[in-house]
This record gives structure tokens, C-alpha cells and sequence, in this order.
């Protein structure tokens, strides 16, 4: 059993297996597959879909959930290391799944820990699972991966599943538009890592002139809790607000995705567009978080 901390950690033929599992799962969802297994899922940030889709596809294959959501419910808010705090969760559960607000603290964590560890989001670093689901809503809707143009838009400094995602389709010969004020710019250590894959990417500011030719605009949120100036926060939230109006010349097939939650990023006229696929991407993650669950426990054909 391995843990899942940066999408780094599956090679393409793994990612491929595990999106062909997904499917099987939407196909059949109740697969009680994991009968005697009890799985933490340890937040140290909020979230709603990570956490109940995970939790979701846990009880879907019959596993048990331990965990909180909330850290001021335990030992940590009297002072508890997140050594001593992931040890004694191993001692009880047979995988972890962990978000957690530091970079670098889940790797850490499945250092230590005794069970396999999956990276529900660390900071601004990566988000694995996230990926899983966008790379199947992306198959799902294009029919494939491989030469399709995605363009990101929005906070790609601190947007984890930018950084995840962008890894991932670089299996996958992508045509990347990065569409960023310079404050939230894709960090060099992104671009140097698709030049040294030769993937192509070009870094624009405007939106609307960079739609037409994409097959997935891929909108994402300004990560409020990770500036420190919140003044800085209040001059960037609004930088881009997909409309409905503006999708009128973009591709037919075209999809709009977004890891949610908006808050302002996608106006509500862009809900009823066939183009809108955020919430069922979000649905998405329950068979995505199914897939990955049974693949790290050594389960590869369903
Ligand atoms: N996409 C995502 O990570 O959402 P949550 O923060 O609600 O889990």
C-alpha cells in the first residue's frame, strides 16, 4: 500500500487506471469492497467536497469513517504535535485522508504515519485527488486527454489544483493558456516544470480574447486564506468573472470547470449554459475518491 500525496506519485498508466475505475463505479456505486477496513478523514482546514465525497465513497464501499472536521475537537488545541497526532491516528485507522493548511504536512505526515496517507490539500502545493476528478470530468466530457487546450484562469499562485492538474495533463501533450494577473502568475517553479516536459503554455491577462479556440476553461477561486495582506485579497477578488455572454464563440463541446467553490468567479447566468459542468465535476469526485481508495489498498480491477 502507498500513499497519495502529489499527483506525481501515480505514473500515467496508474492515473489511466484509476479514471477507468471510476467509471466503473458510476456505473455500479455500492461496491462494498472494503468491508473491514476503517478510514480517517482528518481535516485541518474546512471543506465540503472533499470531505463528504471522500466520506461519501468510503461508506459506498463499506468501510468505516473516523475523524473530525473540526480541530478545536481535539488534543491539537492543547498543544498535540502533528507527529504525536498522526501517529496515534495510524494506530486506529488503515488509511488517512488529511487537508491540512501547511505545504508539505501531508508528505511529512505519510512519513511517519503506519498507514497509507491521501492528500485531501496541503497549502497551496497540491491537491491529488482534486486532479483525479477534473482528469475524469475532462475524459468524460472530450471523450479524451490526450492534445486538448485548457485554459486556467484566476489564482494560479496559490490554486492547488492548478498545480495538480497542470502535472497531471502534462502525461497527456496539453496546449496550456494561463490567464493570471502578475499578483497571482503561475510560480516559475510550474513553468520550468512544463518546459522540461516540452509542453507548450502561453501567460495572458485578458479572458475574454483567450475563449474561443479552448476545449476547458478551467476557472478557479482567489485563496483568500492565503494572502496575508488582506487589502491585496480585496484589489484581486474580482479580476475575472466568467458571464454567460462571453461563451457565445467558444467551442461546442467546450466545458467550463471549476474545483468550487466561487465565490463570484462564475456568474449564476453561466449555471443553465450545457458549457457549465462544475457540479457535475463535483459529483464526479465520490467515484474519482471510490477509485483512488481501492487502488492504494492494492484493488486494480473492479
Ligand atoms: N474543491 C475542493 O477542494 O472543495 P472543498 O474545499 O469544499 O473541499
Amino acid at each position: 500500500m502507498k500513499s497519495l500525496v502529489s499527483i506525481n506519485d501515480l505514473s500515467k498508466l496508474e492515473i489511466e487506471s484509476i479514471l477507468d475505475m471510476a467509471a466503473g463505479f458510476e456505473a455500479a456505486t455500492n461496491r462494498k469492497l472494503l468491508g473491514d477496513k476503517v478510514i480517517a478523514s482528518i481535516f485541518f482546514e474546512p471543506s465540503t467536497r472533499t470531505r463528504l465525497s471522500f466520506e461519501t465513497a468510503i461508506n459506498r464501499l463499506g468501510a468505516r469513517v473516523i475523524g473530525f472536521s473540526e480541530v478545536s475537537n481535539t488534543s491539537v488545541s492543547k498543544g498535540e504535535s502533528l507527529k504525536d497526532t498522526i501517529k496515534m491516528i495510524s494506530n486506529y485507522a488503515d488509511m488517512i485522508v488529511m487537508r491540512h493548511p501547511l505545504e508539505g504536512s501531508v508528505r511529512y505526515a505519510s512519513e511517519i504515519s503506519a498507514a497509507p496517507v491521501i492528500n485531501a490539500g496541503d497549502g497551496s502545493n497540491q491537491h491529488p485527488t482534486q486532479t483525479l476528478l477534473d482528469l475524469y470530468s475532462i475524459v468524460k466530457t472530450q471523450g479524451r486527454l490526450d492534445s486538448l487546450h485548457i485554459t486556467m484562469v484566476g489564482d494560479l499562485k496559490y490554486g492547488r489544483t492548478v498545480h495538480s492538474l497542470l502535472m497531471a495533463m502534462s502525461h497527456f501533450n496539453p496546449v496550456f493558456r494561463f490567464i493570471a494577473p502578475k499578483a497571482m502568475a503561475l510560480p516559475d517553479e510550474y513553468k520550468k516544470y512544463l518546459k522540461s516536459k516540452n509542453i507548450s503554455f502561453e501567460e495572458h491577462v485578458d479572458l475574454v480574447s483567450n475563449i474561443g479556440d479552448t476545449d476547458i476553461i478551467y476557472m478557479t477561486r482567489v485563496q483568500k486564506e492565503r494572502f496575508s495582506e488582506p487589502m491585496e485579497y480585496e484589489k484581486l477578488k474580482h479580476t475575472y468573472i466568467l458571464r454567460n455572454a462571453m461563451l457565445v464563440n467558444s467551442k461546442p463541446g467546450m466545458k467550463v470547470l471549476h474545483p468550487l467553490p466561487r465565490v463570484g468567479e462564475i456568474a449564476e447566468d453561466v449555471d443553465n449554459n450545457p458549457k457549465a459542468y462544475y457540479f457535475e465535476q463535483a459529483r464526479n469526485g465520490v467515484f474519482a475518491r471510490m477509485a483512488a481508495i481501492c487502488y492504494l489498498f492494492g484493488i486494480n480491477n473492479i
